[in-house]
């Protein structure tokens, strides 16, 4: 084919491209947009958004928008236009809208590899069903009952496991304990076991997928984590299968409280939709707690005077049990466990695991005498929030002092503190509204347990210079290596 020949065949597309971005244009002439770049074509500004960045901050990108355009702004993110907020009455705004104003809207390539399925991308009804079963599956009741003894026996089984004076990454072993709970009761994977841990292995291999590039060619991460991904699935489906089978034969187990048991006991959920539901699950209760656990070992042993009164509230807690004879956490010693509280709130709030949420405008929004127009991408960036110094004091600084008499130190109904801090109405680590995180008290539960045991019986430093990434997933590039020396006093 001629040049000329080329030109005339590439003409009519791209004359509707022109036409196409000149239709834009006016459109959104008639709206008050907030103040923004738009990038270039197609990339937008994705590129300078996902640069990684220290995870106390919040970007060099962010810093130079809010800087430029205010906390409020426009840009071209993932390829669709896009209101960036950096602001907390407006975060809360989007959240507490959901389904009216605003919908939940992952990239496509996130429902491609969680499944179409996943809870994180449903929107509606099927949103709802698979809401209701995550929390009857982390209620109140089987946090108290059944899921405080599961958390404390996987903490034990983790931290037993470390060798005085030999160097290991914190985040991997924070991820073999939260891989464990939740292998555990979802599907009642005992830990250590050949299947759980080919399981473990794949699930590597498709996390690595899930943070990378949505590049399907052959030997990108994201290709190997979608044949991941069906491994997984046929796994799942398999365990499905057998325990159908032993269900039939009316074989009473031990396993009817996993999620799985309940799942095919109490909804009409398709195999498909089970499946993208646990493997969902399983990511969601996976990930972000483990990637918390490593962020309180590591900013913990840059504040030594923290470590000094987790020792003391813990030390208390242990002293107690000893007297009265027990030996098991009930829910009483949590509920004692007050500053450790603050560590988790200061953890959550300087670490920031979900920095940004994906959502879109169901209708045209005006806020504050801005437009968002229908169908355009909003994130609400909640890490921005966190560290905005008009909402907290020194912000970069990791002080869990700031969070005691907030009422927020708890985080469920039956907290009894008195005062708000000012702060405590800017803190969403958990998102909000209708879609609040369905883990959140399992999480803190697990931050919670796991530090009483880590302070009762572990001295750690890092053993090589690590801090943690924004990618904007969080993660320790090295893995977050320590080296640990037992304490002399052992407690139970
Ligand atoms: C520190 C740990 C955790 C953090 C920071 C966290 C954060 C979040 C956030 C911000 C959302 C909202 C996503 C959105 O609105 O688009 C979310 C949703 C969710 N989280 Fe968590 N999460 C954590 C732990 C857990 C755990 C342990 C589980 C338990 C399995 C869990 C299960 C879920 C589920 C099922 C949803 C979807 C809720 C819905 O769409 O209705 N999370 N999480």
């Amino acid at each position: 084919m001629s040049d000329s020949q080329l030109v005339l065949f590439l003409l009519p597309s791209i004359l509707s491209l022109v036409l196409i971005f000149i239709l834009m244009q006016r459109k959104q002439a008639r709206y008050n947009l907030p103040p923004g770049n738009m990038g270039w074509p197609f990339l937008g500004e994705t590129i300078g958004y996902l640069k990684p960045y220290t995870a106390i901050s919040v970007g060099e990108f962010m810093e130079n928008h809010i800087a430029r355009y205010g906390k409020i702004y426009r840009s071209n993110l993932f390829g669709e236009p896009t209101i960036v907020s950096a602001d907390a009455g407006l975060n809360r705004f989007i959240l507490q809208n959901e389904g009216r104003l605003f919908e939940c809207s992952y990239p496509r390539s996130i429902g491609g590899i969680l499944g179409k399925w996943s809870m994180l991308v449903q929107v509606g009804d099927m949103h709802r069903d698979m809401r209701i079963i995550s929390l009857n599956f982390l209620s109140h009741a089987r946090l108290r009952t059944h899921l405080l003894k599961e958390v404390e026996k996987h903490t034990l089984l983790v931290l037993g496991s470390w060798k005085e004076n030999s160097v290991f990454s914190a985040q991997d072993e924070a991820k073999k304990f939260t891989f464990n709970l939740m292998a555990k009761n979802i599907m009642s994977l005992d830990p250590g076991k050949p299947e759980t841990e080919q399981l473990k292995k794949e699930y590597v291999t498709f996390m690595k997928g899930v943070v990378s590039a949505p590049l399907n060619f052959p030997g990108t991460p994201y290709r190997k984590a979608l044949k991941s991904r069906s491994t997984i699935l046929k796994f799942i489906e398999e365990k499905m299968k057998e325990r159908i089978v032993r269900m039939e034969e009316g074989v009473e187990n031990l396993e009817e409280d996993d999620l799985l048991g309940w799942v095919l006991k109490h909804s009409n959920l398709s195999t498909e939709q089970i499946l993208d539901l646990i493997l969902s699950l399983l990511f969601a209760g996976h990930e972000t707690s483990s990637v918390a656990i490593a962020l309180a070992i590591y900013f913990l042993e840059g504040c030594p005077s923290a470590i000094q009164q987790l020792q003391e509230e813990h030390t208390e807690i242990a002293r107690a049990k000893k007297q009265s004879g027990e030996v098991e956490l009930n829910w009483d010693d949590y509920k004692k466990m007050e500053f450790t509280q603050c560590v988790i709130n200061e953890t959550l709030r300087l670490g920031n695991v979900v920095r940004f949420l994906h959502r879109k405008a169901l209708k045209d929004v005006r806020y504050r005498g801005y437009d968002i127009p229908c169908g355009w991408k909003v994130l609400p960036v909640i890490a921005a929030v966190h560290l905005d110094s008009t909402l907290f004091d020194q912000p970069q600084h990791f002080n869990p002092w700031r969070w005691q008499n907030s009422s927020n130190t708890r985080g469920s109904s039956s907290n009894n503190y008195a005062s708000m801090t000012p702060s405590s109405n800017h803190f969403l680590p958990f998102g909000g509204g209708p879609r609040l995180c369905a883990g959140s008290e399992l999480a803190k539960l697990e931050m919670a347990v796991f530090i009483h045991h880590l302070v009762l019986n572990y001295r750690w430093e890092l053993a090589e210079n690590d801090q943690a990434f924004a990618f904007p997933f969080v993660d320790f590039p090295k893995g977050l290596p320590i080296i640990v020396k037992r304490h002399s006093t052992h407690y139970p």
